[in-house]
């Protein structure tokens, strides 16, 4: 049932970000497009049935008796796009209909699918109970989930935020409860700014480091181009860059870094790739934990220099080092060919949805224009809550104690292992949030998983941080889970291990 269920809840998730994308576009004045629909393996319509407001009709409006499995039909045509779903589509479309859409019917189908997306987000939110409903009573006690990449609640200063939301009402009421400008909250933006010892035009504020992702690929990355991501690499990057139509090229993540020996090899001669970007996670790096040395933050820029793509400095973990040296970021290295992004949700909290990019003037402008075109503004009240708490000094407090907590929970997770699990590799992070762990050849981490959580205990496969392979590698989060969790997660963990041989 489980697994049933996280299938369901992942098409779901699926099926909302393609509605969110539609309502962007109609937001923007374009048409939809064919992402409104999802069905990638389905053959293309002819094109006289491929009237997007028609199959938008048939997706958004149509709404039948319910299915077996408790979706509305409507949603669950939309989501296995089988050839019942193709003739509906073929019905509902207006057979010939090439002229563009009036403004009218875009806010007629605008107000539908935002209507659908209400209901697959409570058919979503349903799914997710049942999910940890049947997650939950285990013989061993509650769930421990190393799966979420989030902190727990007692490292998160509560009290500090309560404080600085106070100040921000009180001492700029006008601008904490305005729309302001889509580059942000500009006393955040001039404090993070000075922060990178850059001016405020390179810096855009937003609704947390995705939404700052989203924004610099919309911008930067059209189909077929070609991208490097490391290997593994976030599962949400690979996920946006994939529905971009881009061409991933995913290089071996080793210990100290991405393979820039093998990049070099994979961009040589006339047939090499050609990238466009390169994202990179050089601290701590999710999911496995690893940090880029200074050696080759060296060599990346200056393959990047020789064969002009942009290097994208993902660091919402930078903050967050408990052990080993700080690096300069690569930004501070080569400022003109590195757009950078971080986030308060790692040191602060996540939440409070606030993140950001800092970059050349010129692409930070171009960007902000797309942010103006999405949400006029990002959440003026978070941002000037973040301020508050940053300009009070409480921002160093709340890092030291989630650093302290993160170097006490690695520890404990990395003794875990040694002690229950001795078939586990893991190199012990210096930072951040994960631990990536490699199991012996032939083990199957899906049956794995299926183990784990009938003992109360959840991961994240590794398979979901790379395009293919990975079945014998985990990651584990431990910044949600206290020592004691940890222990016994662990040991969970390896009694579902050994039931599987
Ligand atoms: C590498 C990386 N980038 C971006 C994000 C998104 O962070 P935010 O909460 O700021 O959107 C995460 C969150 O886990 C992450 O690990």
């Amino acid at each position: 049932v489980d697994q049933d269920v996280a299938k369901t809840l992942g098409e779901l998730e699926r099926k909302l970000s393609e509605l969110e994308r539609s309502l962007a576009a109609i937001g923007r004045g374009e048409e939809p497009g064919d992402y409104a629909f999802g069905a990638p393996e389905a053959p293309e319509p002819p094109a006289a049935s491929r009237s997007p407001i028609g199959r938008l009709v048939d997706e958004a409006v149509e709404r039948g008796q319910t299915t077996h499995s408790g979706i509305p039909a409507s949603a669950e045509a939309g989501l296995g796009a089988g050839p019942s779903t193709r003739a509906g589509r073929a019905q509902a479309a207006r057979p010939g209909d090439t002229q563009p859409p009036s403004t009218a019917e875009l806010l007629r189908f605008r107000d539908r699918l935002e209507r659908t997306a209400r209901e697959l987000t409570h058919e979503y939110d349903e799914l997710l109970g049942r999910l940890s409903f049947a997650a939950m009573p285990t013989p061993t006690g509650p769930t421990i989930s190393f799966a979420r990449g989030a902190p727990s609640l007692d490292i998160v200063d509560v009290n500090g935020l309560r404080s600085a939301a106070v100040r921000a009402f009180e001492s700029d009421p006008a601008g904490t409860t305005a729309y302001g400008t889509s580059v942000g909250y500009p006393r955040l933006r001039a404090w993070i700014a000075d922060r990178h010892g850059v001016e405020p035009q390179h810096v855009l504020v937003t609704n947390g480091s995705m939404q700052a992702d989203a924004f610099l690929f919309e911008h930067l990355v059209r189909p077929e181009d070609e991208v490097i991501v490391e290997r593994p690499s976030y599962d949400r990057t690979l996920l946006s860059l994939r529905q971009r139509g881009a061409r991933l090229h995913a290089v071996e993540l080793e210990p100290d870094g991405i393979d820039t020996q093998a990049l070099a090899r994979l961009l040589r001669g006339g047939a090499g790739a050609r990238p466009k970007l390169a994202h990179i996670i050089p601290n701590f790096q999710n999911p496995a934990g690893y940090t880029l040395s200074l050696e080759k933050r060296r060599a990346l820029l200056a393959l990047a220099a020789e064969h002009g793509f942009v290097v994208f400095e993902d660091d919402p973990y930078v903050a967050l080092r408990f052990s080993g040296e700080p690096l300069p970021s690569m930004l501070s290295m080569d400022p003109d060919r590195v757009v950078y992004a971080s986030s308060f949700s790692k040191t602060v909290c996540p939440g409070i949805r606030v993140g950001y990019l800092v970059g050349p003037p010129d692409l930070i402008g171009a960007v902000a224009q797309l942010a103006t075109n999405t949400y006029i503004s990002p959440n003026m009240v978070s941002q000037s809550i973040v301020y508050e708490f940053c300009a009070s000094g409480a921002i160093d407090r709340s890092i030291e104690t989630v650093r302290a907590a993160l170097a006490e929970r690695a520890d404990t997770l990395a003794n875990a292992l040694r002690r229950e699990l001795a078939e586990a590799e893991f190199v012990v992070p210096e930072g951040g949030y994960f631990m990536w762990v490699t199991l012996p050849w032939g083990t199957d981490v899906h049956a794995l998983h299926h183990a784990a959580a009938e003992r109360g205990v959840s991961f994240v496969k590794g398979t979901d941080f790379v395009l293919e392979g990975g079945e014998n590698t985990l990651r584990l989060a431990y910044a949600g889970v206290t020592p004691k969790e940890i222990d016994e997660g662990v040991a969970r963990l390896a009694a579902a291990f050994r039931s599987l041989t």
